[in-house]
């Protein structure tokens, strides 16, 4: 069977690296690339940054692979989110040997809420003075997240998870998110602690091997998942899986990077990992296997990209992760 992946490239180096992970997904299994457009470059030509028919093909395939995009991340992200129905943003922050790291001896799962908190785009202009924010958060989202926290730890490499959230000052909204996840976590008999937001911003830089699984509130998640990048090595490197019920898309933690893109010089490891989180998600567990294998061999002797302080381009890299394969 020929498995069907969309392809969003975006702009930047989403344009860069996304041909490499497709690479490295064909030489793996029998598939079929559908692409399609979103980004900065799009809303310069149609209008929007989302066109209805990238919507569409998110909406309505198994898995979309994403890249990055610019100014309109937000305008293309957040509905592609949606298009998947996702309600849980998985994000592994590993360092690697051989990876120049702050702290090598960093593994991290985050799990972040997908779907509302502060994202979920009810800000307003009251006055020339005043600007509001509604933070929402709900019983059944939270749920949903500590469902899916309680599956993903019930294998032995895990013990639980830790919530991390600032319940103590966001008593009414953090609050019910910690209330609702720590019950399902109680229901299912998994081990959970918490720990305040900005305690584990510390506590995390000082000794990641205290954390494993960390289930957090949408904002949260995007920053300490930012930060447990820089233990490991920088953006380059970490890979995300937006999951819903019935579909899920992959896209690296990283934007556009504008500093570098056109030069052919951005690292590829964190799409072509997002696609590995992909290859596991249709199924392929095996072939995923032998990607994160093949990264982590090659991460580990080079050749290197230039943000991991080798001088490879981003076609030789993946070239080295390929012939590794
Ligand atoms: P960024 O992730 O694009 O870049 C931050 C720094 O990390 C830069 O110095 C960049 O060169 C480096 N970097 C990132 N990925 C790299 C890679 N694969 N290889 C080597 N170096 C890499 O974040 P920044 O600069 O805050 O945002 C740039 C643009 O990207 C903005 O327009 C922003 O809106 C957009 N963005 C889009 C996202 C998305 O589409 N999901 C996520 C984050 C930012
Ligand atoms: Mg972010």
């Amino acid at each position: 069977m020929t498995e069907e992946i969309v392809v969003i490239p975006g702009d930047g180096i989403g344009k860069e690296v996304i041909p490499e992970a497709k690479r490295v997904v064909e030489s793996v299994i029998d598939v079929t690339f559908i692409e399609a457009d979103a980004g900065d470059a799009v809303k310069e030509e149609t209008g929007t940054a989302l066109p209805q028919e990238t919507y569409d093909l998110a909406a309505s395939a198994d898995a979309t692979l994403f890249g990055a995009a610019g100014e309109t991340a937000a305008d293309v992200i957040l509905p592609l989110r949606d298009a998947v129905g996702s309600f849980v943003n998985i994000r592994p922050a590993k360092a690697y040997p051989g990876v120049d790291a702050l702290r090598p001896e960093t593994d991290l799962v985050f799990l972040r809420e997908n779907t509302e908190g502060v994202y979920s785009g009810h800000e307003d202009r009251l006055s020339d003075d005043l600007s509001t924010l509604t933070r929402v958060v709900t019983t059944s989202a939270s749920e949903a997240l500590a469902a899916f926290a309680c599956d993903y730890v019930s294998g032995e490499e895990h013990d639980g998870f830790t919530i991390a959230h600032k319940a103590n000052v966001m008593r009414e909204t953090d609050g019910r998110f910690r209330d609702a996840v720590v019950s399902v976590a109680k229901e299912n008999d998994v081990p959970v602690d918490e720990v305040l937001m900005d305690a584990f911003a510390t506590r995390v830089c000082l000794d990641p091997t205290q954390f494993d699984v960390i289930v957090c509130p949408n904002l949260a998640g995007d920053v300490l998942s930012d930060l447990a990048a820089g233990l490991v090595g920088g953006l380059g490197l970490l890979p995300s899986a937006n999951v819903g019920t019935d579909r899920a898309l992959f896209e690296p933690v990283h934007g556009t990077a504008p500093d570098i893109a056109g030069n052919g010089i951005a690292n590829p490891t964190a799409t072509i990992l997002s696609a590995a989180m992909m290859l596991e998600y249709l199924g392929y567990e095996t072939e995923s296997n032998a990607v994160n294998d093949a990264v982590e061999a090659v991460l580990s002797d080079g050749p290197r990209t230039g943000d991991l302080g080798g001088n490879a381009t981003t076609t030789e890299m993946t070239d080295a992760i390929i012939n590794h394969l």
